[in-house]
């Protein structure tokens, strides 16, 4: 089948698609969009999160049957062309990052809790981040990178 699909902004097309295809394999295997990335495919880990009509969701759980015709951001949408979003550089700022496996997912799923919560509070940043796994950074320096991130927002509204 052909799906029709917005991604980061740009119409994109994917031919030939098969029908129990997810739309994580869709972004990674025929859109050249490797940033999400595939540790578990069964929704366990976040690791594919990405933004589907401004909702996080793992793209490893979505048919990509289903993206028709809808809206599906990514880690590297959010972006501005080469200017990191100010969640992106936080990540790295604080580091946040080691193996990096785990890192697209948990900015996807930092950026959407700071859309809702500017300020939020350490209790609010676990809950928000519990269903993105890191096997590598013990957690902390993930807190730091989501509230110095907030600080940045902040600083420039
Ligand atoms: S790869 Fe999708 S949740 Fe783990
Ligand atoms: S940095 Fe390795 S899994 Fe999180």
């Amino acid at each position: 089948m052909r799906v029709n699909v917005t991604v980061n902004g740009e119409r994109r097309q994917a031919d030939d698609v098969w029908e129990g295809e997810s739309l994580l394999y869709v972004l990674r295997e025929r859109l050249g969009l490797p940033g999400s990335k595939n540790a578990c495919e069964q929704g366990e880990c976040g690791s594919c999160t990405v933004y589907l009509d401004e909702v996080p969701v793992c793209a490893c759980l979505v048919a990509a049957g289903q993206v028709r015709d809808r809206e599906v951001r990514t880690v590297e949408g959010l972006a501005d062309g080469d200017r990191l979003d100010p969640v992106q550089q936080s990540f790295v700022d604080a580091g946040a990052v080691q193996c990096g496996f785990c890192t697209p997912g948990l900015v996807v799923a930092a950026h959407d809790l700071l859309e809702r919560v500017p300020e939020p509070a350490d209790a609010e940043i676990r809950e928000a981040l519990a269903g993105n796994l890191c096997r590598c950074t013990g957690y902390e320096k993930i807190l730091d990178a989501v509230k110095l991130a907030a600080d940045r927002r902040a600083a420039t509204r």
